[in-house]
């Protein structure tokens, strides 16, 4: 792989021991998929900022790095962590996630991350713009990236994302490179998409087709809003491995179906119909009994919008005794619908506005069993397909407007 004079430097250990480390990662990286040389970055989104995923070994490996003198050179954000900073304990989570999470997010941020520890970095101020490179982590902020944004990145595990962050690199392959973006098969979406949990239940379907491949939507409304683009996004990347979509006339590099396809045919052509509808949906919601007690909504996590339309299903009402309800959102998130009262409506009707953190990268393994949680029920795919196999949890899965009546009724219909 062809290496500049700055980048031979770094590899060389002139520019310190943890920047020689980040080239070896991204050296190793880029000539295990053939790249022909590193691009330029300034754009990290880090996914391995939960305690969950880091453990003491990984927490110990920031640390180290960060001793060595490592800085970031690039702009740099975190997903969630394991830990909600203030409602921790009230929620179940164990004290020493607590106590390990606050070195891990202070060596990234002693780094120079903005550890705003959500998957809705475009949300809080890391916004992509077109054609931009970055190195990102986090399965569904990365396909919402690449799609709705046109940026472009590959899905960057921990340590490559904190190698690109140490060194302002990325190898050049996959997704950065035009001919990689192209759609591979065709989806006709013949039936209405009413919420984001149709986009969510339509992106489960596809991504179940797709694994790594690129789907391409047509026949989805014009206008789809951010969220239900989000719910789209991180379906996809939760039961495939897409990294990216096209919906015609909706993303940037999709005008045309042509265009979508580079000029090439598709490799299938399927339909996403009322009965696939059903029948995706009915997959993920397996629970066969109507016992309710968890409840998520915020996966990914829940815009201002979102919480605005909890708030307004829980207006003047109280979430059933035996249920907790949580709406899991970033920090200014949470700030921003403190000021529009949004919070206080949702805690007065009994609910927790969680931040920083969700069930999946949270210790649910331990949360449910000390809370007595037996199922999960939410209006996320992503969250209602991983339940079961993460955490054990058998999962409900419907829109929002159900899911809000069983917070209140405390059983599902
Ligand atoms: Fe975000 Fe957690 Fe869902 S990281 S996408 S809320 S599983």
């Amino acid at each position: 792989m062809f290496l500049t004079e700055e980048e031979t430097k770094m590899l060389a250990g002139e520019k310190g021991p943890a920047v020689q480390k980040a080239m070896q990662i991204l050296v190793a990286l880029g000539e295990s998929f053939g790249a022909e040389k590193l691009l330029p970055v300034n754009n990290v989104h880090m996914a391995g900022s939960s305690v969950l995923v880091a453990e003491e070994a990984g927490t110990r490996f920031v640390e180290d790095i960060r001793k060595q003198g490592g800085t970031f050179v690039t702009r740099v954000t975190t997903n969630p962590t394991a830990v909600d900073p203030t409602q921790w304990e009230q929620i179940g989570i164990p004290e020493s996630d607590q106590v390990l999470q606050k070195r891990l997010t202070g060596a990234y941020a002693g780094m120079g991350a903005n550890t705003c520890n959500t998957c809705i970095p475009y949300l809080v101020g890391n916004m992509p713009r077109f054609g931009e490179h970055m190195a990102w982590g986090e399965s569904s902020a990365v396909v919402f990236a690449n799609s709705v944004c046109g940026a472009r990145t590959n899905r960057e595990g921990g340590p490559s994302a904190l190698a690109t962050a140490l060194t302002g690199r990325t190898p050049e392959y996959g997704f950065h490179l035009k001919e990689n973006r192209y759609g591979s098969f065709l989806i006709k979406v013949e039936t209405p998409m009413r919420d984001m949990t149709d986009y969510g239940t339509l992106g489960y379907f596809a991504g179940k087709i797709a694994g790594q491949d690129t789907p391409v939507f047509e026949g989805l409304p014009n206008h789809p809003t951010l969220e239900e683009l989000k719910a789209l996004s991180a379906a996809l990347a939760a039961s495939g491995a897409v990294s990216m979509f096209h919906a015609i006339g909706v993303t940037p590099e999709a005008p045309t179906l042509e265009a979508a396809f580079g000029d090439r045919k598709p490799a299938k052509t399927l339909v996403f119909g009322e009965q696939e509808r059903q029948q995706a949906e009915n997959a993920l919601n397996k629970e066969p009994s109507d016992h309710v007690d968890w409840i998520l909504v915020g996966c990914p996590n829940a815009s201002v919008q979102e919480i605005r339309e909890v708030a307004e299903a829980l207006e003047g009402k109280k979430i059933h005794p035996d249920v907790s309800l949580w709406v899991t959102t970033a920090g200014a998130m949470y700030a921003m619908a403190d000021e529009m009262g949004y919070i206080k409506t949702i805690k007065d009707a009994g609910g927790v506005v969680v931040r920083e953190t969700c069930p999946f990268l949270a210790r649910s393994r331990v949360i449910a069993p000390s809370k007595g949680y037996k199922t999960l029920t939410t209006n996320s795919a992503k969250m209602a397909f991983y339940a079961p196999g993460q955490f054990g949890l058998p999962a409900h899965y419907g829109n929002l407007q159900r899911v809000m009546q069983a917070a209140i009724d405390g059983v599902w219909r």
